[in-house]
């Protein structure tokens, strides 16, 4: 699916971004890997990285909002994962037009920027946030997905595939709670602040977000919203599994935030569809020049619909993590 091709990664230096092309160049033979970003900083760091340092690597500074360059960055290029967002909660509601910029008005440069360079397969990264969302940063994700799905009835004559991959709480990514217990610990602080005991959330390493984006790749028809199945987590479990001993206090409750996550709304049940180790959910709108049977994959796997009604969020989710299972995962995913 990769080898060979030339890969554009917006947000290249991300937490994604990065563990991504570490695990493309390692384990895959990609032609060309273009990173797409602005900040000049982080792409000088990556360089300087020996995993970073490899020829097939080019270093685009660009913002997703100009989509001029982005339409160059895309020249011949074969297969797009668009992880570039604005994705603070509160940055979002701080600075509402700033999210829409980036993470709608990109998304659309990024779906007209690969239809008029032809690139044959694109993936965005979306977050369970987009799943009936109640912050402005989960409502930008949802308009994407959607702009990503609707963007397979605009393919024409090209053969360009959109799917959107959905899912939840990377461990240790940047500005998640993980690092951010971490940080109270060493700085030996006098409790763990919780902003709710009932707080559950999905967890996902970065590398089964890396295989799930790698799996849709040879997945999609185009169309598809992809789920993966993931374990769930209590944060009080999370803050005791971190900081053993440490008092936690509650603190209430966020702007913008959830007490569960949801990646398959029961809204949308009538058009999700069960795989054995993840969920499609299917597109609402029929396309003009396709009719494809989401059931059955590209890649050949067999999924069953839903029940009416069904919801997958992670407070309902059969499969939750203990204490000391958290301690292995996350040891293990960073
Ligand atoms: N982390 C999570 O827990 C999580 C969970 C679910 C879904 N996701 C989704 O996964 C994707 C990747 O997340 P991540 O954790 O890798 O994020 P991240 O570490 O914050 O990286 C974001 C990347 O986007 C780039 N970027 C931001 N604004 C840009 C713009 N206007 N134009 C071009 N590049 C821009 C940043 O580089 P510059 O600042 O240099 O431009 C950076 O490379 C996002 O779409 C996010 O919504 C993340």
């Amino acid at each position: 699916m990769i080898d060979d091709k030339a890969i554009l990664i917006t947000g290249g230096t991300g937490s994604f971004g990065k563990r991504f092309i570490t695990r493309i160049l390692k384990e895959h033979s990609p032609r060309r890997v273009v990173i797409y970003s602005r900040d000049e900083l982080k792409q000088f760091e990556m360089q300087q990285m020996p995993e970073f340092q490899d020829p097939r690597i080019r270093y685009f500074i660009g913002d997703v909002r100009d989509r001029e360059r982005l339409t160059q960055a895309m020249e011949g290029i074969d297969i797009c994962i668009h992880a570039s967002a604005l994705k603070q909660v509160p940055a979002a509601e701080y600075n509402p037009f700033e999210c829409i910029k980036t993470n709608i008005h990109g998304a659309e440069n990024v779906i007209r920027a690969t239809l008029e360079q032809g690139v044959e397969n694109v993936i965005a990264l979306s977050t369970d946030k987009a799943a009936n969302p109640i912050n402005l940063y989960g409502a930008t994700k949802l308009c994407s997905d959607k702009l990503f799905v609707a963007a397979n009835n605009m393919v024409g004559k090209h053969k360009t595939r959109f799917s959107v991959t959905r899912y939840g709480n990377v461990v240790g990514s940047r500005g998640s709670v993980l690092p951010f217990f971490k940080g109270l610990v060493e700085k030996k602080a006098e409790f763990i602040p919780i902003t709710d005991d009932r707080m559950t959330r999905f967890w996902i390493s970065l590398d089964q977000g890396v295989d799930f984006v790698l799996n849709n790749l040879k997945r999609t028809h185009g169309g598809e919203i992809f789920v993966p199945k993931l374990p769930s987590i209590r944060v009080t479990d999370l803050a005791q599994s971190v900081a053993p001993g440490i008092p936690q206090r509650i603190v209430g409750i966020r702007p913008g935030e959830k007490l569960h996550e949801c990646m398959c709304p029961a809204d949308d049940s009538h058009l999700t569809i069960e795989f054995d180790d993840f969920f499609v959910i299917k597109p609402s709108i029929r396309f003009h020049d396709y009719d494809y049977d989401y059931t059955e994959n590209r890649n050949g796997e067999r999924g069953t619909p839903v029940p009416g009604g069904f919801e997958y969020n992670s407070g309902g989710n059969h499969h939750f993590l203990s204490v000391d299972e958290i301690t292995a995962f996350n040891d293990k995913a960073i």
